[in-house]
């Protein structure tokens, strides 16, 4: 048994009601937190050495100590106690029953309040980089594709109908693009995590001369929060994490639905490798792609925790309140629900294989070059409205005839418009069509491998 009561001192006579013990412990969720709260306490007990509330005997025995409960914790070797609420409860009567005396000096100056507060920004900081890794690991997944599909022609949409010609490397890269932006919120969640509110104690900091900038700095946090109120009863960080986390999941499901497409019967753009499929348990011939749905349905649950989170910390009054438990859970399942998807993506993305004659054949069908049809003319001088006036009742004749707009000979085009020529037969070509498009941003061969040159020199080897 433990040698501390953990939370509940002398002033309380009896134990919880057991619904209400198992209502109020985290432990279940916030274990998570181990490593965070141990480098915490580590930091803590250093400083409280070098201002000389604890002597470096006390502090040495508190790391020492610290260091093994966690191993302990870890590994299974020490149960988790329910009992003892959460994790900081859990891990200073070990560290007690471990280390007796010198254990029971740790929480001097502190607060589970202003310890909570930091764990969870040490979390969500570690938590960016693990999710920065994997959009990286994507996102090099993405770019290989587009190196592989360099001189794939594929059908842009808008709507979902066929526009115009592009490279199917082009379409690879907007995915690209889209996690770059979500590389860069998470950067500045994470700047904003990375702020020490230690030395905030309960709410209206501490007597004792603590040094905060020292216990930031062996924390490798760049600053301390400025307001004790504020700094415990403040969560935006988890909310601005997650929120970053429902825009990459909104991203990855753009993706999802982009596979399910590509791989139905009807696109048949691309086949994913067994790996990423599942069968039916009735249809034999059924090859589904489960995981690009899952990919499209997760990020339902990751909204969802945003909203949970937002709607926890709506409407507290200053400063701590125990409602704030309640935003752990959403966070952590938005964090380890997104890395899943990451990872999951990658994987798929990497095997993938594009039909390229299909892509081709949906090119040639479909009066995608219609666009070509007016800007030729418009280089022969004609005003865009016009010629596309003129393109488009070329449309109009070659659906009526069943037939596509490279069909029809210069002479029908000339009944159109004297303008056209017989170099109008190389603007129809679809590839041409393509490296015309041949402005910063656009699908031109050229701007596609300078764009597959700057991305594999930013993100490094494939890993
Ligand atoms: N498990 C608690 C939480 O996540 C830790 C802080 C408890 N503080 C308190 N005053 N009861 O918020």
């Amino acid at each position: 048994m433990s040698g501390t009561k953990g939370a509940r001192s002398r002033r309380f006579e009896g134990g919880l009601a057991d619904v209400a013990q198992a209502m109020n412990a985290s432990v279940d969720f916030d274990q998570r937190l181990l490593p965070h709260d141990v480098a915490g306490s580590t930091a803590h007990a250093r400083m409280l050495a070098a201002v000389g509330v604890l002597t470096e005997a006390d502090a040495d025995a508190i790391a020492d100590g610290l260091a093994q409960v966690r191993d302990q914790l870890a590994s299974g070797a020490l149960p988790w106690d329910p009992a003892l609420e959460d994790v900081h409860m859990n891990v200073e009567a070990r560290l007690i029953d471990a280390i007796g005396d010198a254990g029971r000096r740790l929480h001097t100056g502190r607060s589970r309040n202003d310890q909570v507060a930091l764990d969870l920004r040490l979390y969500a900081r570690a938590a960016v980089a693990d999710l920065d890794a994997r959009c990286a690991t994507l996102q090099r997944a993405l770019v290989e594709q587009a190196a592989r599909h360099v001189d794939t022609l594929m059908p842009g949409y808008t709507h979902l109908q066929r526009a115009q010609p592009i490279r199917a490397a082009h379409h690879f890269l907007a995915y690209v693009e889209m996690l770059t932006r979500d590389r860069a919120r998470l950067a500045d969640a994470a700047r904003r995590a990375a702020v020490s509110p230690l030395g905030s104690g309960a709410l209206a900091a501490t007597t004792f001369p603590i040094d905060r900038q020292q216990v930031a700095q062996a924390l490798d946090l760049p600053d301390v929060t400025r307001n004790s109120l504020d700094a415990v009863g403040d969560r935006d960080f988890a909310i601005e994490l997650v929120a970053t986390c429902a825009l990459i999941g909104v991203h990855l499901s753009r993706l999802g639905e982009e596979l399910v497409l590509w791989t139905s019967q009807e696109f048949g753009f691309a086949r994913l490798s067994d790996a990423w499929c599942s069968g039916s348990s009735l249809m034999p011939q059924k090859k589904n792609p489960d995981l690009a749905e899952l990919l499209r349905a997760k990020v339902g649950r990751v909204v969802g925790a945003w909203v949970t989170l937002v709607t926890v910390v709506k409407g507290l009054p200053l400063a701590y309140n125990k409602d704030l438990q309640e935003t752990q859970e959403p966070l952590y399942d938005a964090v380890e629900t997104v890395a899943a998807s990451l990872e999951v993506a990658a994987g798929m993305i990497g095997s993938l294989e594009l039909d390229v004659a299909v892509l081709r054949a949906a090119v040639d069908r479909g009066y995608l070059v219609a666009t070509e049809l007016a800007d030729y003319l418009v280089n022969k001088g004609a005003a865009f409205r016009d010629a596309h006036d003129i393109a488009g009742g070329l449309v109009r004749a070659a659906v009526a005839a069943g037939r596509e707009l490279g069909e029809l000979s210069l002479d029908e085009l000339r009944a159109a418009d004297p303008r056209f020529d017989a170099d109008v037969a190389t603007w129809l070509d679809p590839a041409r069509a393509v490296d015309r498009r041949d402005v910063v941003g656009g699908p031109a061969r050229g701007r596609i491998l300078a764009e597959i040159a700057r991305l594999r020199a930013q993100l490094g080897a494939t890993s």
